[in-house]
């Protein structure tokens, strides 16, 4: 099972420059450098997005094109303390206009690192898809890094924090980039939301 050919169209840093909605997307969330660009080349099984081992490297929202059927969207990293305040402030922004405005937009993949779980940036920002009433798929990524014992306890307890969110699917995916599990899964999960 693969996706279409992804070509990035369009990059925003402001939300004026964000591309007129045409067809169906998805977009991939998370806390700075938990390898939310990394998913989407283990998923596009190439490498089109930069990924980088310093957090904040995606400091915009980025546009990729699944051949004209659907949209993939890489988003700049929340909760990352080390960029400007201004910027961070810019982002939010930009972001929270984005999920507002976007009637494409189908679901937000939350992207969450295994080693550490939910946290209170993570928190924040399912509260407002819930406000906002937007759709999400929690992901668990860098599952290579965590041994299977402790992972199974991370599963249970990061699927019954999402009992308190209406737009969460109840299933957390688990994936690593890095060893390509789990990639096959999320590819048809996708497939199933745009196609919706
Ligand atoms: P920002 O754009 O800064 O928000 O980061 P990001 O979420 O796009 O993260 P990125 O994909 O750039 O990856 C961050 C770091 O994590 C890189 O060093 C990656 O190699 C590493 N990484 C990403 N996915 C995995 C994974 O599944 N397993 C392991 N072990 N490392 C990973
Ligand atoms: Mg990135």
């Amino acid at each position: 099972l693969e996706l279409p050919h992804l070509s990035f169209f369009a990059g925003a840093k402001i939300p004026s420059s964000i591309p007129p909605e045409r067809v169906p997307e998805v977009a991939f969330v998370g806390r700075s450098n938990v390898g939310k660009s990394s998913l989407i080349n283990a998923l596009a099984d190439t490498t089109i997005v930069r990924t980088s081992n310093k957090p904040g490297l995606t400091r915009q929202i980025n546009f990729y094109a699944a051949s004209r059927i659907f949209n993939m969207i890489d988003m700049p990293g929340y909760g990352f303390a080390y960029v400007k305040e201004e910027e961070l402030i810019q982002w939010g922004k930009l972001i929270e206009t984005y999920i507002t405005m976007r009637t494409t937009l189908k679901k937000i993949y939350v992207i969450i690192d295994a080693r550490h779980g939910i946290k209170l940036a993570d928190v924040n920002f399912l509260e407002m898809l819930d406000k906002k009433d937007v759709k999400f798929q929690i992901v668990l990524t860098k599952c290579d890094m965590v041994i299977p014992p402790d992972l199974a306890r991370r599963y249970v307890v990061v699927k019954k924090k999402l009992n308190q969110y209406k737009n969460a699917n109840e299933e957390p995916l688990m994936v690593s980039a890095r060893k390509k599990a789990g990639i096959l899964n999320l590819r048809k999960e996708i497939l199933q939301t745009v196609e919706a």
